[in-house]
């Protein structure tokens, strides 16, 4: 991945982690704070592809930064707390929590079972919840601490086909106000990043699920979004970078649009 422009030293020594950070998205941004010299806990399902992921990023950094990984399924809480007290055993401490993980199901209302909503909301919003639950803990006894959650325009955008994935993302933003507005005074910054649209591993798969390739989501988006293109996971990584950053620290509960207009 090419970052245009960071800053090293910018997010010196903060431990931040990020979910789902093996791929996609998470994997920009996870790059993005160690290239600033954060110490980047990864955590996320796939073994083998969370270790190659940290070998990468470890490879593109030159003197400070770090990146580990810590196997943890969003959707199994015993899981999530390990990889929480595994953090605070090897870093002592947890200044950052990027909630990134999240699954993407195409299903309308009428498509939706039971057993898939609760999946979906199950690893997009209770393994987010959990993981702010105990980084929060931990926090709220230094006074200080950020949490950066991943949105989509589709908590707002009521589109058919992608019903369960959107309940989960209205509800990401909700937790996001949440936080913010109750422990802003303790020292707390909760924000929330708009995605727009981002050619990444899960979106290929979603979209190659209905005979649509790489080529045609490039295509689409030339149509569709204002600035003629998609987005890309180092331009969603350096937004989250900003938002660890002390030039954010009168920033909480925002609402940062990276869609390139796709919102308006
Ligand atoms: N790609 C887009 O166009 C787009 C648009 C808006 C928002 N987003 C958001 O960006 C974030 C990343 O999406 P992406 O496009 O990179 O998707 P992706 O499928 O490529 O990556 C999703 C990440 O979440 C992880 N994940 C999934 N289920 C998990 C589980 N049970 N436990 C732990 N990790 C799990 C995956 O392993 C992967 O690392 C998501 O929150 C998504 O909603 C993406």
């Amino acid at each position: 991945m090419a970052h245009q422009s960071f800053y090293p030293g910018r997010l010196q020594d903060q431990v931040i982690i990020v979910t789902g950070g093996q791929k996609g998205i998470g994997r920009g941004i996870a790059e993005r704070l160690a290239l600033e010299s954060a110490r980047v806990v990864v955590t996320g399902r796939d073994e083998a592809a969370g270790r190659e992921t940290v070998e990468c990023i470890r490879d593109e950094l030159e003197a400070s930064g770090s990146c580990v990984f810590i196997r943890a399924d969003n959707a199994e809480p015993d899981d999530i707390r390990r990889a929480v007290s595994a953090t605070l055993g090897e870093h002592g401490r947890i200044d950052g929590l990027v909630n990134n993980a999240a699954t993407m199901e195409r299903e309308t209302i009428l498509t939706t079972r039971p057993e898939l909503l609760e999946k979906v909301l199950r690893i997009n919003l209770v393994g987010a919840v959990e993981y702010s639950r105990l980084v929060l803990e931990h926090m709220l006894e230094r006074g200080k601490g950020r949490v950066v959650n991943i949105g989509s325009t589709h908590a707002w955008s009521g589109l058919s086909d992608l019903f369960p994935y959107s309940l989960s993302k209205g509800a990401l933003l909700t937790l996001t106000h949440h936080i913010a507005r109750n422990y802003a005074s303790q020292g707390i910054r909760a924000n929330w990043v708009t995605v727009g649209w981002v050619k990444t591993p899960g979106e290929i798969e979603v979209w190659a699920r209905q005979g649509k390739d790489a080529a045609w989501i490039d295509g689409k988006a030339r149509e569709v979004v204002p600035f003629g293109r998609l987005q890309t996971p180092e331009e969603v990584g350096a937004a989250v970078a900003f938002l660890f950053s002390s030039d954010a620290d009168q920033i909480t509960d925002t609402e940062l649009d990276v869609t390139g207009g796709l919102r308006m």
